[in-house]
């Protein structure tokens, strides 16, 4: 039952079984990803793609439990329900209000985040950009904005200012955040007249569908860095326009997939694989 039809590896009796759960799931790297890291590191598993429709979730990951799954990733448009099939959540899961990974536990789920220590790890350490002390942009409110975000603050951003298509979402966030001092909101119409930032992350879907996003060439200055959360064709238009707007760098979330997954990686086995071989060999993929 819980093995769907998107399975990307078979499972085999004896080892132990982890998966990725959204919709669409078809085209997830992780089931890649993860096998590259079950290889470096010696350890046998099995690792499958699931699709669960919205709604689905709690049902699917407690089928998943009973069937012996020793862990989960949790991608779109899960993240948030998912909260409420874990018995228990460490701080960072707790402060983010979403989860993206599941450890098996004695009672049942244990759920991380590991999205927003991805990010950071991609942009401080792969692209070496310290974080301290930047203002930065966060377009976009959802579950992946909510589950990076305190991991932006806790990496000692001097201002996070989030925009949202619609504003009461961007707010709930802001209130949900807790820092008054450091996090604002802003109407998108408005971005035209917030000056510049250092960094800017598109945590939008808008790539992914066929309405694109508006973005003024005012929030950019010569050293800003453009970072889509998204990859592949959904992260070209953000892309293009900050090469557009002469951003100093413009970079996808391709590195970010690969270190949260090295994250959840950790928490499952202990061990946090080496990242480089797994990210050059997407990225020359992406590439070809
Ligand atoms: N690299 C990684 O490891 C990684 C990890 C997590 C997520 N992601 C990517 O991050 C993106 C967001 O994921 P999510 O889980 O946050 O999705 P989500 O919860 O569905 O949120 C979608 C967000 O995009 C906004 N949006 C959608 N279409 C838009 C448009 N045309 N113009 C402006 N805003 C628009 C939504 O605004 P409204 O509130 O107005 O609807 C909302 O803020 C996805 O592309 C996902 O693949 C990447």
């Amino acid at each position: 039952m819980w093995q769907s039809p998107t399975s990307t590896q078979p499972s085999v009796a004896g080892i132990p079984r982890y998966a990725v759960f959204g919709s669409p799931i078809a085209h997830s790297l992780s089931p890649l990803i993860h096998r590259r890291f079950a290889e470096q590191c010696g350890i046998a598993l099995a690792y499958t793609a699931i699709e669960v429709a919205a709604g689905r979730l709690e049902a699917a990951l407690s089928e998943f439990f009973v069937a012996g799954g020793s862990g989960a990733n949790i991608t779109l448009p899960h993240k948030l329900e998912a909260v409420s099939a874990c018995v228990a959540l460490t701080p960072r899961a707790r402060r983010a209000g979403v989860v993206n990974t599941l450890k098996r536990a004695d009672h049942g789920w244990f759920g991380d985040n590991t999205d927003g220590s991805g990010l950071v790890a991609d942009i401080s350490e792969r692209l070496r950009l310290d974080l301290r002390g930047r203002r930065v942009l966060m377009l976009g409110a959802g579950g992946a904005a909510q589950g990076v975000a305190p991991a932006l603050l806790d990496a000692g951003i001097e201002a996070l200012t989030i925009a949202n298509r619609t504003p009461e979402r961007a707010d709930h966030l802001s209130d949900w955040l807790g820092e008054p001092a450091r996090v604002h909101t802003l109407y998108w119409q408005d971005l035209k007249d917030a000056g510049a930032f250092d960094l800017i992350l598109n945590a939008t879907s808008a790539g992914h569908g066929a309405q694109p996003m508006a973005l003024p060439f005012g929030i950019v200055a010569p050293r800003t860095l453009a970072y889509d959360l998204s990859y592949g064709a959904a992260a070209v238009g953000f892309l293009s326009w900050a090469k557009a707007a002469h951003c100093a760098q413009a970079q996808d979330g391709l590195g970010m997939l690969v270190e949260q997954a090295a994250d959840s990686f950790a928490l499952w086995h202990g061990l946090r694989p080496p990242t480089d071989p797994v990210y050059a060999e997407l990225r020359a993929a992406a590439q070809a």
